[in-house]
């Protein structure tokens, strides 16, 4: 049974009931019409995992994207003018997932701050970094142009916040589950200020699969990489990330890198970076 009180910190974590719904392997299950937009495309189902091209760098956690391997095709990340850690909190290029924790572990981002957008919640969970912010506040506004409401709906989490959500996750949904949905402490991007998740101002699709329908989720799925950011959770590439799909849930690495993804169809920054899969915790 529950307690009361780590489902209230669940619920103060801004994450809501309807994200109970979402966390379960049944709801997980694509319906059609999720499955009609979906991030990961048959070009990205098939393009195979391979070793990172390794460009030369003194930092051994500084490699280049991984390398093209149809020849036909450019791959412009092989040429990348700038490289960044992938073990660095403060990189945009950070890979955090379950094979990767955070390191510190109490990591705190030293440039916090709320993004001029459509807020969904207030405290910490409307504060993401300044590059992350700059970059949500283009975004937001060319969705805007476009007639597409977005609103910032979960942003950073500190550690903390994050032992509130995942036990919230446990109680309410088991362990198994949970595990599939939020992430353990100390394993989160939230924490990064990388990430944040998007909802719509309608809210009936918080967090539920439902939402990879709503207006929002489909521009970002179509547009999100010209301002920088990546659908971290691609549809069926929990074997991959660890997560089942969130098409609210977005991370910024850079509009070179994002674009570069999207044109070469790669889902995941598993993948991108050549990085081991992550479906369970080691
Ligand atoms: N929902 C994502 C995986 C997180 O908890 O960070
Ligand atoms: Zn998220």
């Amino acid at each position: 049974m529950p307690s009361r009180r780590a489902f209230a910190g669940f619920l103060s974590a801004g994450i809501g009931m309807a994200a109970l719904a979402a966390c379960t392997p049944e709801n997980a299950v694509p319906s059609p019409a999720a499955a009609n937009a979906a991030t990961s495309t048959p070009s990205a189902t098939a393009t195979p995992s391979v070793a990172a091209s390794g460009v030369p760098t003194s930092d051994p956690s500084v490699v280049a994207p991984a390398a093209d391997p149809a020849p036909t095709s450019a791959a412009p990340s092989s040429s990348a003018a700038t490289q960044h850690s992938l073990t660095d909190p403060t990189s945009p290029w950070v890979v955090v997932n379950k094979h990767r924790p955070l390191n510190p572990q109490n990591f705190v981002p030293a440039d916090l701050v709320q993004p001029n957008i459509r807020l969904a919640v207030s405290g910490e969970a409307a504060l993401v970094n300044s590059t992350t912010a700059a970059a949500a506040e283009k975004m937001f506004a060319a969705a805007a142009a476009e007639g597409v409401i977005m609103t910032l709906a979960s942003g950073y989490r500190s550690y903390s916040t994050q032992v509130a959500t995942y036990n919230g996750y446990v109680a309410g949904t088991g362990q198994a589950a949970a595990d599939r949905a939020s992430a353990r402490p100390g394993h989160s991007e939230h924490q990064t200020g990388w990430s944040f998740d998007i909802g719509d101002g309608g809210g009936a699709c918080s967090f539920q699969p439902c939402f990879a329908d709503q207006p929002a989720a489909v521009w970002a799925k179509a547009n999100a990489h010209k301002f920088g950011f990546v659908v971290r959770y691609p549809w069926m590439f929990h074997d991959t990330t660890g997560y089942f799909y969130e098409s609210w849930h977005l991370r910024y690495i850079g509009v070179e890198a994002a674009t570069d993804m999207a044109a070469r169809g790669i889902a995941t920054l598993e993948e991108y970076f050549g990085l081991e899969a992550a479906p369970d915790y080691l």
